[in-house]
């Protein structure tokens, strides 16, 4: 067979071992030729490509980003976005595609399955908020990093006796917030499914200098949100190119907001990108191996349409259409455990 590659979207650590896993595979196990497309779906409109090989692919394992490159580029976005992409199959002589990415790039595969094109979609975000499997690879590292950046605030908050607020990605799931949070003993956790209550955050704060405690750990999750009503000035959503908000900025908000309120030394740090950059964890790089090397023997059985995902211990296929049909999230019952671990 001739297969193509793709990595879309936000990076994340894990990409490129499932290019190796696929190329491996696919070269030595089923005697095919592969290509991967630039810049996520940017290259397939543009019919821009390399040639992978095991040589080509060699030492890739433990590297963060990708070797391909990535882009948020929607072909449904343009009119010409199907045809072209069609074009590319049809000169490029593809047997199919396997498209590396989350919700958007995912979603772009399951409409172009829907349109008749032959592709498997392999689930990857630092966010874990895609549905239909357990989790997503990129995730895990995202988590070690914050996780190791909150223990590292926690001893300079204890130092100085300061309100330190740890600003995490995720988008509009709270998992890294949540996990990470857990993980580090904070003492505030906010997730962008429960819009949280200043007073609230602010009461669990005192309490804790009451009881003798003068730091606190605030971990807030890029898209949380104050509940309606509240009296908090946010900084202004902006857009990015592809009509996602630009999230950020919850942090510094929470900083200014806890300080005049509680009247104690108050200081934000953002995690940002350092939370998508870098060397996989051994768990991502398995994950990814593992869901590399189903989807090439996916597209040897023929399962367009299809996603690779983890289930329980094993990985399976499932419907893309069920995999991009809802965001994943906390659900309140899980954040509502961990309340007693607050303030
Ligand atoms: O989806 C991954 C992610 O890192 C989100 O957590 C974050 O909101 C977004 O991508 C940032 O995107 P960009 O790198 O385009 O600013």
């Amino acid at each position: 067979m001739r297969i193509g590659l793709l990595t879309g979207g936000g990076d994340c650590p894990g990409l490129n071992a499932v290019i190796r896993a696929v190329v491996r595979k696919g070269i030595d196990g089923h005697g095919d030729a592969l290509i991967g497309f630039r810049d996520g779906w940017r290259g397939v409109l543009e019919d821009s490509f390399m040639e992978l090989t095991i040589e080509s692919t060699r030492g890739i394992l433990p590297r963060g980003g990708t070797i391909l490159g990535s882009s948020r580029t929607n072909p449904y976005k343009r009119d010409d976005g199907v045809e072209r992409v069609r074009a590319t199959f049809a000169g490029q002589n593809l047997d199919g595609l396997i498209a590396i990415g989350g919700e958007d790039t995912l979603g772009v595969a399951n409409r172009l399955n829907e349109d008749g094109l032959h592709v498997i979609g392999v689930p990857k975000t630092i966010d874990n908020d895609l549905g239909a499997t357990d989790v997503t690879f990129g995730f895990d590292t995202a988590l070690q990093v914050a996780t190791e950046a909150i223990d590292r605030l926690h001893t300079t908050a204890e130092s100085h006796n300061r309100i330190l607020v740890v600003e995490v990605m995720g988008r509009t799931a709270g998992w890294i917030a949540l996990h990470s949070g857990i993980a580090g003993g904070a003492d505030v956790i906010l997730i962008p499914e429960i819009p949280f209550d200043i007073d609230e955050v602010c009461r669990l704060i005192r309490r804790r200098h009451e009881r003798g405690r003068y730091f606190s750990i605030v971990v807030a999750a890029e898209g949380a949100v104050p509940k309606e009503g509240t009296t908090m000035t946010l900084a202004a959503g902006e857009m990015d190119e592809f009509g996602h908000p630009r999230l950020g900025g919850i942090g510094y908000a929470l900083e200014r907001e806890i300080e005049q309120r509680t009247g104690f030394e108050t200081r934000a740090t953002v995690l940002g990108h350092v939370q998508r950059g870098g060397t996989p964890t051994a768990f991502d790089r398995v994950l990814a191996t593992r869901l590399g090397l189903r989807a090439i023997d996916a597209a040897h059985e023929g399962a367009w349409g299809m996603m690779t995902a983890l289930r329980s211990a094993d990985i399976e296929l499932v419907a893309l259409a069920d995999a991009v049909a809802d965001v994943k999230r906390v659900p309140a019952q899980e954040y509502a455990r961990y309340g007693v671990l607050f303030g």
